[in-house]
């Protein structure tokens, strides 16, 4: 399934690979002279960090950006999503592990380690089903977080999975906010 087919229908969810080319735009500039006298494998690490401009993501919408060959979903959270996630029994989940790269392995997988900012309204994830790889719909699904219509994974608005075969939580990569509209990927 293509990726524009995976996001068809679903209007909010934006597929918007332009902030990303930037960056890595930006990135493979900067370091061209450079990567011309070394061996290939500088050109894949300069591109391992992008920085993606944010400030247009509306609450309620998504971004989603190729990162390392593969998207990455920002969403800023609505309130009501936040309060979801945040209300969940983390025993209830089938995954218990925050799968947050930022943090150290094994921490729980409650919302507040799954969140980018404190407040909870940032939330960035590589958008690849955990279960055989499909890139799963947004808002969408028995827990209104995300939905995997290849074999119906449901994952609820922090990412977590909550029914289906996928066996893991939406990974969290590494992330950090450079400034209020920068997040820098990897
Ligand atoms: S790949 Fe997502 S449910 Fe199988």
């Amino acid at each position: 399934m293509s990726q524009a087919e995976d996001h068809a229908g679903n209007r909010r969810d934006f597929l918007y690979y332009a902030t990303a080319g930037t960056g890595a735009v930006a990135v493979g500039a900067a370091v061209w002279p450079l990567v011309n006298q070394m061996n290939p494998s500088a050109d894949v690490l300069a591109l391992a960090s992008i920085q993606v401009d944010v400030s247009g993501i509306e609450p309620g919408t998504q971004l989603t950006v190729k990162w390392l060959g593969k998207p990455v979903f920002i969403r800023r959270r609505t309130d009501e999503e936040i309060e979801a996630a945040r209300s969940v029994d983390i025993s209830e989940l089938p995954d218990p592990n925050a799968e947050n790269f930022n943090l150290a392995a094994g921490v729980p997988a409650t919302d507040e380690n799954r969140a980018l900012d404190e407040t909870g309204e940032w939330l960035v994830m590589i958008g690849v089903c955990t279960h055989l790889g499909c890139v799963p719909l947004g808002e969408a699904g028995d827990f209104g977080g995300w939905f995997c219509p290849c074999h119906g994974s449901h994952y609820d608005t922090a990412g977590r999975i909550r029914r289906g075969p996928a066996p893991t939580n939406l990974p969290i990569p590494v992330a950090e906010f450079l400034d209020e509209a920068t997040i820098k990927l990897g």
